[in-house]
């Protein structure tokens, strides 16, 4: 099955005509904990393992989206245009293609509070605002676990986007993925705090789809992948349910740690890190030696993400200037 063959099947007979002319949706990116990495089918981003995230609150993205009679799509960033070669607009187009009515085009313009293609999960917010907006356009009426399914489909971390706080995305098992889909974790963790220490702002060369494929088919360590992840993920949920940072931050770095030295293995090799990675990976070490209960992840680009607790982002910040600070459940949830 395609994924146009998948769409057809999933909306079957809801509106397929524009009953609102714009709309406009908000998601938030989000930083896997247990990450999500390789996939059972490459064409519905079917993944191999279930996965687990946290929300990043007020950074993510927020997508305008208008019907429009023109030949093609007018795509914008921050209000510019984007080149009809790049990614960006080449993703978001095949996107669109999977929903449009024909000769009808889309313009969208979506501003993000935080910088695309850095291995921010700046794509996750994208299509997921993306597809609230076109339920919203179409009148469709889908729930949240349903949008999960359709954003899933223009990037899977989207699928993990449609809420603030953990979620948790299930792997399934089912050849069409209607199994595979996201749902939050319902605890408050008020006193979490998401450090992101964005060093490097310049679009990643290899993308995360092209990294996980090339893992996934050549590392001779990607078979115990799965492993990992069964030991990690119950672990991560019952650290949550009793807000027990020192074993959230260390499952989550060691499967960050993981996930990188599964990429290291591949042939060729794939290295996010930088010089700075390295660095500051060692400063995290070396303050948890002082007693500081901080813990990094780390997705496919060379920025840390650092794990800590509200009593000491004093420190931090004076440890890492330059810091962002999210607090994932201190925000006015919508
Ligand atoms: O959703 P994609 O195709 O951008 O892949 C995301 C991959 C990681 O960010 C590295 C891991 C994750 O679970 O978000």
């Amino acid at each position: 099955m395609n994924k146009k063959q998948f769409v057809d099947f999933f909306l079957n007979d809801k509106k397929r005509q524009v009953q609102i002319e714009n709309a406009v949706a908000y998601a938030p990116s989000n930083i896997a904990l247990c990450k999500y990495w390789g996939k059972r089918n490459h064409e519905l981003n079917l993944p191999v393992t279930s996965s687990l995230s946290i929300s990043l609150a007020d950074r993510g993205a927020t997508t305008f989206l208008k019907a429009i009679d023109a030949e093609k799509d007018e795509i914008l960033l921050e209000g510019q245009p984007v080149p009809e070669t790049s990614s960006f607009v080449r993703r978001i187009t095949q996107f669109l293609d999977l929903f449009r009515e024909p000769r009808k085009a889309f313009f969208i313009n979506t501003s993000s509070t935080i910088p695309i293609a850095a291995g921010l999960a700046s794509s996750a917010a994208g299509f997921a605002a993306l597809s609230q907006a076109l339920n919203v356009m179409f009148d469709w009426n889908l729930s949240e676990k349903e949008l999960s399914i359709l954003a899933r489909l223009g990037s899977g971390s989207a699928s993990r986007s449609l809420w603030h706080g953990f979620v948790e995305w299930h792997c399934g098992e089912r050849e069409d993925g209607l199994d595979s889909y996201a749902e939050p974790i319902h605890q408050e963790w008020r006193e979490l705090r998401i450090g992101l220490l964005i060093k490097h702002v310049e679009e990643k060369k290899i993308p995360s789809r092209e990294a996980m494929k090339l893992t996934q088919e050549t590392s001779p360590f990607y078979a115990v992948w799965p492993a990992k992840v069964d030991q990690d993920m119950p672990q991560l949920k019952q650290a949550i349910q009793e807000k027990n940072l020192i074993q959230l931050g260390s499952v989550a770095e060691s499967n960050a740690m993981a996930m990188h030295a599964l990429m290291l293995t591949a042939k060729p090799s794939i290295l996010y890190w930088q010089a700075s990675t390295v660095e500051l990976m060692q400063k995290v070490w070396r303050l948890r030696q002082e007693g500081i209960e901080v813990y990094f992840t780390e997705d496919a680009g060379p920025n840390l993400k650092l794990i800590f607790s509200a009593k000491d982002a004093p420190v931090i910040q004076f440890h890492f200037p330059g810091i962002q600070i999210v607090s994932p459940f201190l925000h006015e949830i919508d």
